[in-house]
């Protein structure tokens, strides 16, 4: 009795018929300026734009591949822009020909890699939308239709007679077939520039010491005697031993999972690590656009004029600097260090970075020592923001926070950047 109600009521998996679309890159840019302030509401989990967009590339191609008289990216712009300058009201029919009006406005800002001809494909597709317009010109005419086959939002049973083209006739009158292209495939991530500001604590789990954790390094030496040129006038000896342990101690240490995720998800967006940092395991993991702002252990330079470009030299961490070693300037040695006190050479570009940012990220550092700690202030207010760090001195304001070590949280950071 019990299998034979299970039986009743087992729904039957057929597998789906859909038929893929090609995949293309996403174009979030028109997205975003295109629905910005619209909604027109969900079918079957697409927007009307969604829908258009699905439509034109299905209308757009021809065994299994877009047609080559069809502007693939004109058919996808105006699925998106075509409604812009819609008022709320359906029977607004001016609103192609406004949209046409408005392509000028937005060259230089949306349509910047669009050629004169895109332009006017796109101009001509948007002006004649609510017409019954046919052009004959195949890019063109598939945009009229593409929207035309979505009419059923509005109650309106498109008409095979009133399509532009063959196929979207054909459509039209078998409306239910569109439903079979699978949309989805379509969405790949537009690359985004991702910038993160990472400290001492993203090294920690590679087995370098924090500065101000229990057992950092400021915590068992004196910054003010390791860490400034006052310190290094008094005793060069004691200095030269700190970053001497510390160049030697980068020989024994591996990049860690946090290090190698960064430079991974350079193959999807756009990386540049701002690292307060003076190890080199964001570089030995991958990352091809570093930049740090408190120096590099691998560096040597002078210590009359440390920002001599002619005196900042690679020194293998092998060989300790000793008194008496000399830079090209004639003067003694002196690690690659911006100590307390010294100007932060690589701060504004550092600042011209984070303005820029799509995405802003913060991975162990307690954001004391200034003006590192500034950078999180000039980010615009609608980035997204986060900061991985199991035990932070401070949260700044619109942080979303993911309180974990730096293994663990950058997984969890990935999971939150692929929801964006
Ligand atoms: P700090 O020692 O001040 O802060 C380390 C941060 O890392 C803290 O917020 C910890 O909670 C966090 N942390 C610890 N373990 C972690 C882990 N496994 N994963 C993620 N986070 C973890 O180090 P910084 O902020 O980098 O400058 O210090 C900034 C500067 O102060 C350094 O660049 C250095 C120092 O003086 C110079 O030497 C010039």
């Amino acid at each position: 009795m019990i299998i034979w109600i299970k039986k009743l009521f087992k729904k039957e998996r057929r597998p789906k018929d859909t038929i893929q679309l090609p995949i293309l890159p996403d174009i979030l840019e028109v997205k975003k300026f295109a629905l910005n302030g619209w909604d027109l509401g969900e079918t079957h989990g697409l927007s009307h734009w969604e829908r258009v967009e699905r439509n034109g590339i299905m209308l757009s191609m021809e065994n299994g591949a877009i047609r080559e008289n069809v502007n693939i990216k004109v058919v996808r712009y105006f699925a998106y822009l075509h409604d812009k300058c819609r008022l709320n009201d359906w029977t607004d029919l001016e609103h192609g020909v406004r949209t046409a009006d408005m392509l000028p406005t937005i060259r230089d800002m949306i349509l910047k890699d669009f050629t004169d001809e895109e332009v006017a494909l796109l101009e001509k597709a948007c002006r004649y939308h609510t017409t019954e317009h046919r052009t004959g010109i195949p890019t063109v005419d598939i945009c009229f239709d593409a929207d035309r086959l979505d009419l059923g939002r509005v109650g309106i049973v498109p008409n095979p007679k009133l399509m532009a083209t063959e196929q979207g006739a054909y459509y039209a009158a078998n409306i239910h077939l569109i439903d079979k292209f699978e949309y989805k495939c379509i969405r790949e991530p537009l690359r985004q520039k991702i910038v993160v500001l990472t400290g001492a604590g993203i090294s920690a789990e590679s087995g370098l010491a924090t500065f101000r954790d229990s057992n950092g390094l400021w915590k068992q030496h004196d910054a003010k005697k390791l860490a400034s040129v006052a310190g290094f006038e008094e005793n060069p000896q004691a200095v030269l031993d700190f970053y001497n342990y510390r160049r030697k101690q980068l020989l024994e240490v591996e990049p860690n999972h946090a290090h190698k995720m960064l430079a991974e998800l350079e193959k999807w967006h756009d990386v540049t690590i701002l690292t307060q940092n003076v190890d080199n395991l964001h570089e030995r993991a991958g990352s091809t656009h570093v930049i740090h702002l408190h120096g590099e252990l691998t560096k040597v330079t002078s210590s009359k004029d440390r920002l001599n470009p002619c005196c900042i030299k690679d020194y293998p961490l092998d060989k300790p600097i000793c008194l008496g070693d000399k830079a090209e300037d004639g003067s003694q040695l002196r690690p690659f260090i911006v100590w307390f006190g010294e100007y932060v050479y690589a701060i504004e570009v550092a600042m011209d970075y984070v303005k820029e940012a799509d995405i802003f990220v913060v991975i162990g550092t307690s954001l004391t020592v200034h003006p590192a700690a500034n950078l999180v202030e000039y980010t615009h207010s609608e980035v997204p923001k986060f900061i991985v760090d199991p035990n932070p001195q401070k949260v700044p304001n619109g942080f979303i926070h993911i309180k974990e070590s730096a293994t663990k949280g950058v997984d969890k950071l990935i999971e939150e950047l692929r929801k964006l």
